[in-house]
């Protein structure tokens, strides 16, 4: 039986975590599921739509997303997703990020992607993903990878957004 999910603390840049390839879950557990119970919360709790175990400090290939409506929860938990087909397509969309805090920008990516991945339970599971979720799914991958999404913009807005969240996060009275 799993315990009550706890909320993790999220690792802000320049954590090298962050920046670190994760490496793959080779067996799901209980800590697994737990894992991914605890990183459901502290998404919630931040509020943020997607999360990915690097950012509580875990180097795993797990992320948790939920795209849907306030209303409406769409929680979806992927272990070890790899992306099978993007599409030539692409859109752009306004990104942030909860290891970056109160930094967005517009980011291009492809509109549709396919990804396969293991549920809680080990089973394999694929999903076609369009508009936010695509977004969504794929930013989330990229933290396994040790990418971020200011490495999808122009370096110019990259070293910008990076000397503000540095200079805020400096401040004493700053939040978190
Ligand atoms: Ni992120």
């Amino acid at each position: 039986m799993l315990a009550t999910a706890k909320l993790m603390p999220i690792i802000k840049v320049p954590d090298p975590i962050l920046r670190q390839a994760a490496i793959p879950v080779a067996e799901i557990t209980d800590g697994t599921r737990q894992l991914l119970d605890d990183m459901a919360a502290t998404m919630y709790d931040a509020p943020g739509i997607g999360l990915a175990a690097p950012q509580v400090n875990i180097s795993q290939r797990v992320i948790v997303i939920d795209c849907g409506k306030d209303d409406e929860p769409e929680l979806i938990k992927m272990i070890n997703p790899e992306i099978l087909r993007i599409s030539d397509t692409r859109t752009i969309l306004e990104e942030g990020c909860l290891s970056i805090p109160d930094q967005t920008a517009d980011v291009e990516r492809p509109a549709e992607v396919e990804v396969q991945y293991l549920d809680e339970n080990g089973a394999s599971q694929s999903l076609v993903a369009t508009g936010l979720l695509a977004t969504c799914v794929q930013h989330e991958i990229d933290h396994l990878n040790g990418v971020l999404f200011i490495d999808h913009i122009s370096r110019l807005k990259r070293d910008m957004i990076m000397r503000k969240v540095m200079k805020e996060m400096r401040q004493p009275t700053s939040r978190k």
